[in-house]
């Protein structure tokens, strides 16, 4: 389908093509300098003292969990509103995620109120996710996690570049996690990274990552190594060196890029209040300085968001749901009545919730195209 306004879209040029050409005539094609360029300059980007490149956030997020000691019998506090792969990589381990409503139909993140309320002597960890690049309350949530004695972990997923009170996303908690899936504010078409300034905590995802072994392929290329021992029960979630290139040039591109996202938001925000003030913008609340990921909006409520969604295809222009709330999968849904509320601040959202077109490259004037469709849509 050829949209008039797409979703997303990715900003890839001459300098991706001539990275990529530069990895493929080199001959060394997995995880090696251009990796370790790439984590040293995310690290210095987000201000971190660790970067581990990996093959997804997916991947980062399994990894984080495993670091973190978590496993059977442990339950790891976590929003409904996310992509399911949050909650996925609680599972993975053994633990079982519990959900928290979010804060309000304005601020769409993981409350702290909530998570006080979901604490058990079972607890472990609070696995918090940055929705659209908007930061969780992480003084309070810190705060509940020193009191409780609990780890917390950060799916930054949405916000690279993020930034709450002169501190970068992903760098609040124990271990941050981010992804370059091909929608996302930097893309390597398929990547992650993991952030941590603990050098025990960094060791061991070092060596999980690449299926429990003391040294690298890369290792014994560069006759530092002849051979190596397992010492833990690792995964294959290694990057290569083609995606590495791809993230270097994209790291160096991401503050012009977000900065063009922020103005789209608020050029979306003062055009949507004036000819669509039945629709809620959220996150009008000021927090940090958000990369601005996505765009939500919330439909009246009752509103039937599919006729919505089918009157903005008319106009060529895509939306989409961010998102189905996780613990109403089927795959969640029976041992979360079994143990659960409802969620109703999550169900109300997730029920209104559609996202609007944003990315770097779009026009003022199509942004007004997308409000013109809404108006009409409505
Ligand atoms: C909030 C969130 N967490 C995790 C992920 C998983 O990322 P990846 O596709 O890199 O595995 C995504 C990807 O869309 C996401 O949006």
């Amino acid at each position: 389908m050829s949209w008039r306004v797409p979703l997303a879209d990715i900003d890839f040029g001459s300098e991706e093509e001539a990275a990529v050409t530069e990895v493929v005539r080199s001959r060394w094609l997995s995880m090696g300098e251009i990796t370790q360029q790439f984590e040293a300059e995310f690290a210095d980007f987000v201000g971190i003292k660790h970067a581990i490149a990996v093959t997804n956030a997916t991947a980062a997020l399994h990894l984080a969990c495993v670091a973190s000691g978590l496993g059977p019998g442990d339950e790891v506090i976590v929003p409904s509103l996310t992509f399911v792969a949050t909650a996925n990589a609680v599972r993975y381990t053994g633990a079982v995620p519990v959900f928290a409503d979010v804060e309000s139909t304005d601020w769409l993140n993981i409350s702290p109120a909530s998570i006080e309320a979901c604490i058990t002597d079972r607890t472990r960890a609070i696995l918090v996710v940055h929705y659209g690049g908007f930061s969780c309350n992480m003084p309070a949530i810190k705060g509940i996690a020193r009191r409780h004695n609990l780890i917390v972990l950060e799916d930054s997923a949405h916000a690279i570049g993020s930034e709450l009170d002169g501190r970068k996303l992903g760098t609040w908690g124990h271990i941050g996690c981010y992804s370059f899936f091909s929608n996302k504010n930097m893309t390597t078409g398929e990547g992650g990274m993991l952030a941590t300034n603990d050098d025990a905590l960094a060791e061991r995802l070092r060596i999980l990552r690449s299926h429990g072994m003391t040294s690298l392929s890369w290792d014994r290329h560069q006759g530092h190594a002849w051979s190596y021992d397992v010492v833990d029960l690792g995964y294959n979630y290694r990057i290569d060196e083609m995606r590495s290139a791809l993230g270097r040039v994209q790291l160096r591109k991401l503050p012009a890029n977000n900065q063009r996202r922020a103005e789209l938001t608020r050029l979306y925000r003062d055009l949507l209040s004036e000819l669509a003030p039945q629709v809620k913008m959220p996150f009008e609340e000021k927090r940090g300085t958000s990369c601005h990921h996505i765009l939500p909006i919330l439909l009246p409520a009752g509103m039937d968001r599919i006729r919505f969604m089918e009157g903005m295809k008319v106009h060529g222009i895509q939306t989409s749901i961010h998102y189905p709330p996780v613990h109403q999968f089927q795959i969640y849904r029976d041992e979360w009545e079994k143990r659960g509320g409802p969620l109703p601040l999550t169900e109300e959202i997730a029920a209104r919730e559609v996202t609007l077109p944003l990315y770097p490259a779009m026009q003022d004037e199509q942004v007004e195209w997308v409000v013109r469709a809404v108006q009409e849509s409505l």
